[in-house]
């Protein structure tokens, strides 16, 4: 079960689970690469879905993930965030989850949370982090003006998109783009660098630094 020491790699298929809170397009690149597995289908090789959690009951991810034939849970949030936690932590242990990711999951989530699953838990972001932090990044970096923007994978801390990067890629920002454009663009790539870095945390290849003061 979670704890402070990820212990990537596993030696055996990850079991992960996915948050969103949207259409779940960032959910269907992870099952894509990290297929469910189904009665008498072959086992899954490096890792697969097993459950989809979202905060809410009419996401897209959900029904994606019911498709699936993968485990789909409503668990509402609310003014309770401890609330949320505890009762997604249940459905976690009860899918023996290893790694979650979160996909477009519109949340924050508390410091214990983060601190109970680091090193576990991924969040995709779409900006190049440090910039643009926080809800409507897409919205912001145009309102900046800058001429590149980009999406980062990174593991959660206590923070909002603070924690350690594993991967990042930039897009241009192109004449006449507005947020629906650029932020396809943008997701285009996060399709592709999600499972990557997913992989690379389960192969071991990426992990947050030792907390300072801690063992190491
Ligand atoms: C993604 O672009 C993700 O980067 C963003 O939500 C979108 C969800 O799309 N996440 C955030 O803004 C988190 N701060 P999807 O539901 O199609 O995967």
């Amino acid at each position: 079960m979670a704890d402070d020491r990820a212990g990537f790699p596993l030696g055996r298929p990850a079991r992960l689970a996915v948050f969103a809170s949207g259409r779940g397009s960032n959910l269907a690149a992870l099952m894509a690469s990290f297929p469910p597995t189904r009665p008498g289908a072959a086992p899954a090789k490096d890792a697969t879905v097993v459950l989809v959690v979202s905060d809410r009951r009419d996401a897209g991810a959900l029904a994606l993930a019911r498709d699936a034939g993968v485990g789909a849970v409503h668990v509402a949030f609310g003014r309770d965030r401890e609330g949320f936690e505890a009762a997604a932590q249940r459905e976690l242990e009860r899918h023996r989850v290893d790694l979650i990711a979160l996909a477009g999951f519109m949340r924050v989530l508390s410091p214990a949370f983060a601190a109970l699953w680091r090193g576990r838990l991924l969040n995709v972001h779409p900006s190049l982090l440090p910039a643009f932090p926080g809800l409507h990044a897409v919205r912001q970096a145009l309102a900046a003006g800058v001429d590149r923007s980009g999406c980062t994978v990174h593991f959660v801390d206590a923070g909002v998109d603070t924690g350690p990067v594993i991967e990042q890629r930039g897009v241009p920002v192109l004449p006449g783009d507005d947020e629906t454009t650029l932020q396809a663009r943008i997701q285009a790539v996060e399709h592709e660098i999600y499972p990557a870095a997913v992989r690379a945390v389960l192969r071991g290849d990426a992990a947050p630094a030792a907390p300072r003061g801690g063992p190491g």
